[in-house]
């Protein structure tokens, strides 16, 4: 090795020992006479110390030599600093450098690998070798390896096989669009990259593999934002012989498992919350459950009274901002822009403030008495000093809005603390939504989801009712998981198919080969698949999941480091038979 010990390693105890360190130079100091070297690796900082007259001058003229991110081997003897640095654990002892090895030389690095860089993010993209020498980085990718690890031995423990799926397959309907990749010896026809393993899972436990389990890749060619990348990993499951509520003890136990070793949290068991509570009470199916503020419709207050813009309204629904009823015009109007913005499309942002004196002061006194206000207040358990705040309009829109609404007051008032965590289980989604576009409907989870048994009745006469034994793990308003007890029986999947527009020959083209395996005896089974990298990054109180990925693509998909995606040569796309003659 070229090294006796690490750069996180020494302490006091180590005192006059002598040590070879390796590592890259974070910085130099040459202070009269004195010259001090940070040396860094994967561990930590150790300083290094010269000291001209009494190190070698042959010494002090090599260190002089060296520039940032040089990597050097360095040996010298364990000592007592003179002024100690508490906040650093190696901050007792220095290194009375005796000898220094160039093992490498290095440019000088177009941003500063620091904890707070100067380079922009393009260019941390481009050196992103460079990037993740940073602490920060290196503590997310620290945490992903502990969770991974975390995560392999509970789901070990408990009788899960750790079996790998295919990459090259054809495409499952998960909602996204497909990567594809050319076959060269099938010219004209493609495989598709996973958008998870969903139907190989199932596969599986026909194949007798009651517990199976995947840190797994997937791909989505979809849009990117915070949350999302084209290729991300999830902690994919699947179990046989199970109803919803095993799938949801089991899951719910690695859960508390991951947040009781990683770290040292005890969560609460999970409640459970319909998809229908959670829009009406959130306006959301991820709610953040950290705070309150949760939805008060008042369609039996506020209209009848003259005021137009809420008499028509489908749905008139408002929160109560405790403790806001001081907020000045400007920040109101502020709200008001808010709630107005294209993204968020409300027409407008009803106020009425419950004053300190027991007055009441709305935007719309001109239609409400005082006593009307006070109505408004009881039902929404409002207080002198709070501030209600109402939207009104079509009910699944004005939900919406008011979630954003919520949301943003929650930040505003520091209510969305990223150290606490509120997991929840949403369940009963409805198993179809109505696509306007296409005219059809879609499933909301997947093709496989099995409808509720007392639903299954009305699949086909009446599809948008029926509810879905499918359910999602949400954690401060992330969806941090989903899945659904699945269909088992070819009839049903057939009828689902039917119900999702595939006539029998595409259903049986295109998955024939599920349908065909459950006549082999298929067990009831169900699973659920965690997005890794968003559970990361939520250990780590954050909402962007790339810094929590070693190499993540940019908002635009691309790899600005390797520079892809990239045009192929004429040659290959020839032996593809991709070449478009012209
Ligand atoms: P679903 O599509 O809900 O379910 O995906 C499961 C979880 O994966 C995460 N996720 C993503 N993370 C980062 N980037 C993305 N582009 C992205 N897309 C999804 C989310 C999500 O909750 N086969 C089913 C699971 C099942 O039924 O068992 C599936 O993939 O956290």
């Amino acid at each position: 090795m070229l090294r006796s010990h690490t750069c996180g390693e020494l302490r006091i105890e180590d005192t006059n020992k002598t040590v070879t360190l390796s590592g890259w130079v974070q910085r130099i100091r040459d202070k009269g006479g004195l010259i001090w070297i940070d040396l860094r690796d994967r561990y930590g900082i150790t300083q290094l110390l010269m000291e001209e007259g009494r190190s070698s001058q042959e010494l002090i003229d090599k260190a002089r030599r060296l520039g940032r991110e040089f990597v050097i081997q360095a040996t010298g003897a364990v000592i007592e600093r003179v002024s100690k640095n508490p906040k650093m654990p190696t901050g007792e002892i220095e290194l009375d450098l005796t000898r220094i090895d160039i093992l490498n030389a290095s440019k000088t690095p177009p941003f500063t690998i620091e904890d707070e860089t100067d380079g922009g993010e393009e260019l941390r993209m481009k050196y992103r070798y460079l990037d993740l020498r940073r602490n920060p980085l290196r503590a997310n990718l620290a945490l992903r390896h502990r969770l991974s690890l975390e995560t392999r031995k509970y789901l070990d423990s408990i009788g899960f096989f750790d079996i790998e799926t295919p990459y090259l397959i054809k495409s499952t309907p998960e909602g996204a669009r497909d990567f594809v990749v050319p076959s060269r010896m099938n010219e004209g026809q493609f495989y598709a990259l996973p958008q998870s393993p969903q139907t190989f899972k199932q596969l599986l436990m026909v194949a007798g593999y009651d517990r199976y389990y995947q840190l797994v890749r997937c791909f989505r060619d979809e849009d990117l934002r915070a949350d999302r990348q084209p290729e991300f990993t999830q902690i994919d499951c699947e179990m046989a012989f199970v109803e919803q509520d095993d799938v949801l003890d089991t899951f719910e136990g690695l859960v508390r498992y991951l947040f009781k070793e990683v770290k040292g949290i005890n969560i609460e068991k999970l409640p459970h919350m319909t998809y229908a509570e959670a829009m009406k009470n959130y306006g959301s199916d991820k709610p953040d459950l950290r705070f309150g503020m949760e939805f008060v419709e008042l369609n039996n207050v506020a209209q009848g009274k003259g005021f137009q813009v809420f008499d028509s309204a489908e749905l008139v629904v408002g929160i109560n901002a405790v403790g806001c009823a001081d907020y000045s015009r400007k920040q109101l109007d502020k709200l008001t822009d808010f709630v107005k913005k294209p993204q968020i499309g409300a027409k407008g942002l009803i106020y009425v403030k419950y004053n300190e004196d027991g007055s009441f002061k709305s935007s719309v006194d001109k239609f409400y008495s005082q006593e009307d206000l006070k109505k408004w207040s009881e039902k929404m358990d409002a207080k002198p000093g709070d501030l209600m705040l109402v939207l009104s309009g079509e009910t699944e829109k004005t939900r919406k809005q008011l979630n954003e609404l919520r949301l943003e007051m929650g930040n505003r008032l520091e209510l969305r603390n990223p150290e606490v965590f509120k997991p929840l289980w949403v369940i009963d989604f409805p198993l179809l939504e109505w696509d306007e576009d296409s005219e059809r409907f879609h499933a909301m989870h997947h093709p496989f989801t099995s409808p509720k048994p007392e639903h299954e009745h009305m699949l086909e006469t009446d599809p948008g009712k029926v509810n879905a034994n499918a359910y999602d793990l949400v954690i401060n308003g992330v969806e941090i998981g989903g899945g659904s007890i699945r269909i088992h029986n070819r009839e049903l999947q057939k009828n689902m198919f039917k119900v999702l527009g595939f006539s029998d020959e595409e259903a049986q083209a295109q998955f024939g080969f599920l349908m065909n395996a459950f006549e082999y005896g298929a067990p009831p089974h169900g699973g659920i698949a965690l997005g890794f990298d968003r559970l990361v990054a939520l250990f780590a109180g954050q909402e962007s999941i790339r810094d929590f990925i070693a190499f993540p693509k940019n908002n635009a998909g691309r790899d600005v480091m390797i520079d892809s995606p990239s045009p192929i040569a004429d040659e290959q796309l020839d032996e593809l038979g991709l070449r478009v003659v012209k």
